[in-house]
């Protein structure tokens, strides 16, 4: 059997099947590109859905977890070190005056966003939260209840029942889901998972202005905005407004799971010894990786090539759009960019892989492409080559 079919069937076998798995069997990486197990090259411009912001094995920060690892990997939460503090101090002074929780993955960070709103309203009896349709949150019970897509909940109801959905970018609709329990606001300033969605200035103004006046907590989840990945290091910053609370992952750590919640002095006093916790959250391993991190993305001017680089394919995919029928539109914000189809995305994502590009489908009829905030012009060059001959399959 060839190591490919072995592998698969390992999968098969072994693995709990919550996962549609696709394409070969990948092997190795190095910035925009795959190799998979039989050494054919793919070129990647979604990596680690939106974490490989420096793309594959970026060699400063393999040498960062090379180096951690022979030092200290892990420590608990009751001990103090060196590595996450200054990881803290780093994330506060690149966001707002606050306090930052250290977790390992997007849902659990929002699963602390869930508690501060209980936090704050438990003092005069408030507690509904107000999420947006088409939202996607994480998987964990909270995170999914506070997510408003009804196919990812209705196999696990009854769900919390304690967030109202509203509609995104409308703020009529969220007025109307306001009443004198409301405490909160949880949204996406892009909606990834939704398709691509981007918040309009107006709309967020006029949020941000409604919270301040009934005074509810405005939380960004940053999981797949931050770090970059807009052309600001968190895309709350392209709206001129400063959250109460922010949650980040995914690029955080740029391949090593670490997320982050970060809360406003005014609140932050409202968590208290005991009340939130996490065995492997920052450990000194990953908080020392991630401030390797925010070295390299003022190094290598990333959130520079970030804007260049994205305003260069939000270019070259409308010229594509003029050439095909079927690209109904093209959304953008730096190098997060969804192209809407009027035909389903999946199929041309497969062929797409097929011929070497990996891309990502989502919301059904979305293309998704998040490079590595590193790509090279002629990666995305290469890419809507690919991406051109299947669409040419596409309409034949
Ligand atoms: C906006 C947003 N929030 C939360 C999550 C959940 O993150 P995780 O899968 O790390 O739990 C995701 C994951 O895609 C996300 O895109």
């Amino acid at each position: 059997m060839k190591k490919e079919q072995e592998i698969k069937q390992l999968f098969e076998t072994y693995s709990l099947n919550t996962y549609k798995r696709v394409g070969p069997v990948f092997a190795k990486g190095k910035g925009s590109f795959l190799w998979d197990s039989e050494g054919k090259k793919y070129l990647d411009l979604f990596p680690g859905w939106g974490v490989s912001i420096l793309g594959h094995c970026h060699p400063q920060i393999v040498k960062a977890i090379k180096e951690q690892a022979g030092k200290l990997i892990h420590l608990p939460n009751n001990l103090f070190q060196e590595e996450q503090a200054i990881l803290a101090k780093e994330v506060i002074k690149s966001t707002f005056p606050g306090k930052v929780f250290f977790a390992n993955s997007g849902a659990e960070a929002i699963e602390a966003a869930i508690k501060l709103t209980r936090l704050y309203g438990n003092k005069n009896g408030r507690y509904e939260v107000i999420t947006m349709k088409n939202s996607f949150h994480g998987r964990t019970f909270g995170a999914l209840s506070a997510t408003a897509q009804n196919k990812y909940k209705d196999p696990f109801r009854p769900i919390l029942p304690e967030f109202k959905e509203a509609v995104f970018n409308d703020f009529e609709s969220f007025k109307s889901q306001v009443n004198d329990k409301t405490v909160a606001v949880l949204l996406e300033l892009i909606q990834g998972e939704g398709g691509i969605n981007i918040a309009s200035k107006e709309y967020i103004k006029n949020l941000k202005e409604f919270c301040k006046e009934r005074d509810l907590l405005f939380i960004a989840d940053e999981v797949q905005t931050g770090m970059g990945r807009t052309g600001k290091l968190f895309c709350y910053q392209n709206y001129n407004i400063t959250p109460d609370a922010l949650v980040v992952s995914k690029g955080l750590g740029a391949g090593v799971p670490v997320s982050a919640f970060v809360v406003k002095n005014e609140v932050a006093d409202l968590f208290k010894p005991g009340l939130h916790a996490s065995t492997f959250g920052g450990s000194p391993l990953v908080t020392k990786v991630t401030l390797e991190v925010f070295k390299i993305i003022k190094k290598e001017k990333i959130l520079r090539n970030t804007e260049k680089m994205g305003g260069y394919l939000l270019k070259k995919l409308n010229k594509l759009k003029d050439k095909f029928t079927f690209i109904k539109e093209v959304r953008a914000m730096g190098l997060m960019i969804g192209v809407e189809l009027s035909v389903d995305s999946f199929p041309v994502f497969m062929k797409a892989m097929e011929k070497g590009l990996v891309i990502n489908s989502t919301h059904q009829t979305v293309l998704r492409i998040m490079p590595a905030l590193t790509v090279k012009k002629e990666e995305i060059d290469k890419g809507l080559e690919i991406l051109e001959e299947v669409f040419k399959e596409i309409k034949n």
